[in-house]
């Protein structure tokens, strides 16, 4: 059994990303994972880097909110994201947590042999929506295979975790909603299969 982090970035739990959320959240812990929800819009966590995170890096320390944060991160096993695709990329509530939290010495740092990674061994799993279907995507020349790239190579695998699996659906504000609720299943069998 694993425990695992989940983090929701979306202001609103009842939209498609805050159900999918909280669907895993119910399917792991039915299947004895302990999760821990982090829904970014409600913990009041502040997402914003500011010149006190730099003062405190400085001197090899992190605020006491940062810290906490780690807290949660140090004990997962795997870390759950859930969002909804906002401008090409994680939400920024999203951005700014991470940019907060995966702090050097923490999360990564360099060594004489070049970079650590010092998430490894952690697990991530990636649910995200996409309100425009693929063909926009594909009329404006978007690279598909590199969709995640800043995430899965820039973030994730920087910090040295290589074990990782996205999933995604294209087009969820145009399309039915039995087929929103289809990717919501998708979403949360697959995280189910991940963690097993
Ligand atoms: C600020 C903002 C930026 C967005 N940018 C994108 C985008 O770059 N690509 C896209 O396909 N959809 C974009 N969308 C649409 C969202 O992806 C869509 O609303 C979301 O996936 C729907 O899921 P939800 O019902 O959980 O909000 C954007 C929406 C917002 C509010």
């Amino acid at each position: 059994m694993s425990t695992v982090l989940l983090v929701l970035a979306h202001p609103n739990p009842d939209s498609l990303n805050g159900a999918t959320a909280t669907s895993i959240e119910k399917a792991l812990t039915e299947r004895g994972h302990e999760v821990r929800m982090k829904d970014l819009y409600r913990t009041g966590f502040d997402p914003i880097l500011s010149f006190r995170d730099f003062g405190a890096w400085q001197e090899g320390k992190v605020p006491d909110d940062v810290a906490k944060e780690q807290q949660d991160i140090a004990w997962a096993d795997a870390l759950v994201f859930v969002y909804p695709i906002w401008w090409h990329e994680r939400p920024a509530i999203l951005k700014g947590w991470i940019d907060r939290t995966f702090t050097k010495g923490f999360a990564w740092d360099f060594d004489d042999t070049g970079r650590v990674g010092k998430l490894k061994g952690k697990k991530a799993f990636v649910a995200a929506t996409y309100g425009s279907p693929e063909s926009i995507y594909n009329e404006l020349d978007v690279d598909m295979e590199n969709l995640f790239s800043s995430v899965e190579k820039g973030t994730l695998a920087f910090c040295g975790i290589q074990e990782t699996q996205f999933v995604d659906e294209f087009g969820v504000l145009m399309q039915e909603r039995e087929t929103n609720e289809k990717y919501l299943k998708r979403a949360t069998e697959a995280a189910v299969a991940f963690l097993n």
